[in-house]
């Protein structure tokens, strides 16, 4: 073979700690010529000084290439004479550029779990995951006490039993670390054996979507409301169906009394994203619809720890001695979303149908992780991390509620509730368009989402969510006064 045949190898040769070597890219160079019949079976390859020299490689690259190859099963070779393509190869196959390139009639088509996804696709689309100023439900990163848990996790990393496989169900120390949490702070009734751990609360969502309804079936969700729940649900095949809302969240006078409906997700002590807080007295009209209703309340308590004035609020599912409550929580407020951490607290009777699933689904949430946020919780560092970001949050709080009178009065008004670690703000022009001024303050630097977006429904209220425990001051400042000028600059509607 000339060596012009090889002109067309392209070799990257800034390579970096994760990229193929250079061997490993002429290699995969080769595969591909030989698979796809340009080299064809019987013929010799160039000598390595040769090919060397043409591409301007060492020769132990080359050698080492070709000797990958022969390992393989491409090549072989004969002494003194230098490598051959291999006899017993099929050729003629052309090697797909990507793995994924097939056309859609070729193939089966997806199950209808996967054309539903497929079509739930665009609305929730994984939304862009910046960690940016103003982004939504973010902490503040930089207040993590990040050298604490290097040294729980030092103690932990190199314990074999931690190596192996564990119970899908949780770490039991930290079960019964939560459980004591949950008891105390939230006001629950629960024994460790009720919880189980999830990768964050997307997972409980699905656990809860896949076990608590049939595809087909409507699940009731709060107007406007958590994306991440719609997207459970839809991804199950139910049906979304919002529910009237009152001033504070759910109306609990307005729910439906058809008999009809299994599954209620809703968020009573922060309406999510509104902030609304459910009074007691409703919270137990709640209860008793469920219960006439034989309907599940799915309680997701996503940032209960962030209350500002006043005492707080316990969870609905301790009011009362058997709730038809399945409680959720999620470490990504209050400890690091990136740590894929939350729980359920479930009826005793339906924890191994949960386990049964989560086992299915995904097996074990990281084993080690769990282990170092046991200590956390149970050495007292979990409280007072809490305690340090409440303070700090609460004074976030106040300084962007300071710097919206001062910057966008006349063009926003903030949600006076809204909830622990973002405000939101309705647009006084309900004409704008709050999915291009969320890009446009994307493209500036800054997170937030749009308003409209959490609605599911006709309904729809223009503005935006800005989070802003992961904002320093400056940030703030400069973020609030950018987008009053974007709202400023805006075209008259
Ligand atoms: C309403 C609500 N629930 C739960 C979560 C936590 O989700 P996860 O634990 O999957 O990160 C969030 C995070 O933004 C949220 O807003």
């Amino acid at each position: 073979m000339s060596v012009l045949e090889y002109r067309d190898i392209h070799i990257e040769r800034e390579t970096s700690g994760n990229s193929p070597s250079l061997s490993q890219q002429l290699a995969q160079a080769l595969r591909r010529k030989i698979m796809n019949g340009q080299l064809s079976a019987g013929r010799r390859l160039s000598s390595s000084r040769a090919l060397a020299s043409d591409l301007s490689l060492s020769r132990n690259t080359v050698n080492s290439a070709f000797e990958q190859l022969k390992a393989e099963g491409y090549l072989d070779s004969l002494p003194g004479s230098g490598f051959f393509v291999s006899r017993r190869l099929p050729t003629g196959d052309t090697p797909p550029e990507s793995a994924i390139s097939h056309s859609v009639e070729e193939w089966p088509q997806l199950s209808r779990y996967g054309q539903t996804l497929q079509k739930a696709a665009d609305k929730y689309a994984a939304r862009d995951k910046a960690n940016l100023p103003f982004t939504v439900g973010l902490p503040d990163l930089r207040a993590f006490p990040f050298r604490l848990w290097q040294q729980l996790y030092r103690r932990h990393s190199d314990r074999l039993v931690l190596g192996g496989y564990h119970s899908p169900q949780g770490y039991w120390p930290l079960q019964q670390a939560l459980a004591e949490y949950l008891n105390a702070s939230r006001g629950l009734r629960c024994r460790p054996e009720q919880i189980v751990i999830t990768q964050g609360a997307q997972q409980a969502l699905a656990l809860c979507a896949q076990l608590l309804i049939e595809p087909g079936e409507a699940a009731l969700i709060e107007e406007p409301g958590y994306r991440g729940a719609q997207r459970a649900f839809l991804s199950a095949g139910a049906r979304l169906e919002t529910v009237v809302m009152g001033k504070h969240g759910v109306a609990v006078d307005q729910l439906p009394e058809t008999g009809q409906h299994r599954l209620l997700y809703c968020t009573p002590t922060h309406q999510y994203p509104l902030g609304g807080i459910l009074p007691a007295h409703e919270r137990l009209q709640l209860l008793q619809w469920a219960e006439q209703q034989k309907c599940w309340i799915v309680e997701d308590d996503y940032d209960s720890e962030f209350h500002y004035y006043g005492q707080p609020v316990a969870a609905l599912a301790g009011m009362a001695e058997k709730t038809p409550v399945i409680y959720m929580g999620s470490f990504s407020k209050t400890v690091l979303p990136g740590l894929r951490l939350g729980y359920l607290v479930v009826p005793e009777h339906l924890v191994d149908a949960f386990v049964a699933a989560k086992a299915a689904g995904s097996g074990e949430s990281p084993i080690l992780s769990q282990a170092v946020l046991a200590d956390f919780i149970g050495e007292g560092h979990f409280a007072r991390h809490l305690r340090r970001s409440r303070r700090l949050y609460q004074q976030k709080w106040e300084h962007m509620r300071e710097l919206c009178q001062q910057h966008l009065q006349g063009l926003m008004t903030p949600v006076v509730q809204s909830a622990g670690m973002h405000l939101a703000v309705s647009f006084d022009d309900q004409s704008l368009d709050d999915r291009v001024i969320s890009q446009r303050f994307y493209q500036k630097g800054y997170g937030s989402s749009p308003l409209s977006s959490y609605y599911y429904g006709s309904e729809v209220r223009s503005g935006l969510t800005l989070g802003f425990a992961h904002t320093a001051e400056q940030e703030r400042e400069e973020g609030i006064q950018t987008l009053a000028e974007l709202l400023r600059s805006q075209p008259e509607s």
